[in-house]
């Protein structure tokens, strides 16, 4: 019997010479198609089901109700529909979902539009999601996508070097929240470092990450900066006297957010012919919880999924097994105790896509980025 490794070569070489079609846009007024496709690196908000494939995972959202509004039902995304990188790649008129590194079919010509990488739990540095069994950390996904796709990719566009096939895709880096929400706020980080040094340390080793992508031909990158999770039906719960939202992870999510801004301006002449857009996924967030009803929004504080609290044994995060669920979800902001309904995400993605407003993209919109 052959095994993968033996017919996957074979498969590749048959898929470049026969059904490989460089120009998969859609577009067919304004947009000149510049943007071949997005790698995405990060944590659950923008995970499109990579840890489904990882066995010691309890990171996941592979079942029912998460993707009660998806087409193909749980996806392994961590909402009720689709994540903010599903819709920004409608936005930019890619012809599919981009598909997630660990899915064994994620090989030779589905690859042209880029992977996502992407794993629920995981974060910045390598410790960070540990209590969550088994999770890719961004060092890793970066590996993975070195040893695995890059070489793979080059085949695919007949053996170019990936500098110049690099350019054409954006890299989508969605992390950080869980540095602290599994990390540094359970003490597993020394305990004497105050908060503006972990973050100091955290941004520092993220701008390493980014200078490796570069290094390897990346050249459009999007940061999204970190939700205010002070304000989640998780933090809500376990905090319930709390008015409002909890202030010291708000505090932690802001620090880090304004040190990805400055990254984007500091780290740009480092990195020749690079440019970077700052997504404020923070503030188009708080924007729509302290004014929910101005949006379309019913419900800005609890989960619409049923969760699994701490007391029952889980983490007050991810939904209950075939739980119930509410109605209408493009009424409620969270789906989970942690993680937004699609109607957010959708929201988000437009925002980052087209919004003029710097102090939500900066310095430029998605849209600006990918006509470069
Ligand atoms: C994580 O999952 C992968 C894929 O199943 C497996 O190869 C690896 O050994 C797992 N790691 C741990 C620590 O369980
Ligand atoms: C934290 O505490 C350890 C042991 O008490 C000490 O060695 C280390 O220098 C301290 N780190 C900082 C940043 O203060
Ligand atoms: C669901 O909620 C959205 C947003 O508030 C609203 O526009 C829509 O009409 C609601 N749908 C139903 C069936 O009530
Ligand atoms: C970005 O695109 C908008 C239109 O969406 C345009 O008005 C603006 O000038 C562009 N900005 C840059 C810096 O390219």
């Amino acid at each position: 019997m052959m095994t993968m490794s033996q017919t996957l070569p074979l498969l590749c070489v048959f898929l470049t010479f026969s059904f490989f079609t460089p120009s998969t846009c859609q577009s067919t007024e304004n947009h000149d198609c510049k943007t071949k496709g997005m790698f995405v690196f990060g944590s659950s908000l923008v995970d499109n089901g990579n840890n489904n494939f990882l066995t010691n995972s309890l990171a996941k959202a592979d079942f029912s109700p998460y993707g009660v509004d998806f087409p193909l039902g749980p996806s392994g995304r961590f909402t009720n529909g689709e994540n903010v990188i599903d819709i920004l790649g409608k936005k930019l008129k890619l012809s599919d979902y981009i598909p997630s590194f660990t899915d064994p079919s994620t090989r030779c010509g589905r690859i042209v539009n880029g992977v996502n990488f992407a794993s629920g739990g995981s974060g910045i540095l390598d410790d960070t999601g540990a209590l969550a069994g088994n999770v890719t950390s961004l060092n890793q996904q970066i590996s993975n996508f070195e040893k695995v796709t890059l070489p793979e990719l080059e085949l695919q566009f007949g053996n170019k070097n990936s500098k110049e096939i690099l350019s054409d895709f954006l890299f989508v880096v969605g992390s950080g929240g869980n540095d602290y929400s599994l990390n540094y706020f359970l003490g597993l980080a020394n305990t004497n470092v105050s908060l503006e040094a972990f973050t100091n340390t955290v941004t520092a080793i993220l701008s390493a990450q980014l200078k490796r992508l570069h290094e390897f031909g990346a050249r459009k990158f999007v940061l999204m900066a970190i939700n205010p999770n002070g304000c989640s039906p998780m933090a809500l719960a376990r905090v319930p006297t709390q008015e409002g939202c909890v202030e010291n992870l708000n505090r932690a999510s802001a620090m880090f957010n304004a040190n990805l801004k400055s990254l984007v301006d500091d780290i740009r002449p480092q990195m020749p012919g690079s440019n970077l857009v700052f997504v404020n996924a923070y503030k188009i967030l708080s924007d729509i919880i302290s004014s929910p009803r101005s949006q379309g929004f019913r419900d800005a504080s609890n989960s619409c999924c049923e969760v699994r609290q701490v007391s029952e044994g889980g983490t007050g995060i991810l939904c209950k097994r075939g739980g119930s669920i509410c109605s209408n979800r493009s009424e409620y902001v969270f789906f989970d105790g942690l993680h937004p309904t699609q109607a957010v995400n959708d929201v988000i993605a437009t925002k980052a896509f087209s919004s003029l407003l710097t102090d939500e993209v900066y310095p430029f919109n998605v849209d600006n980025l990918s006509q470069i």
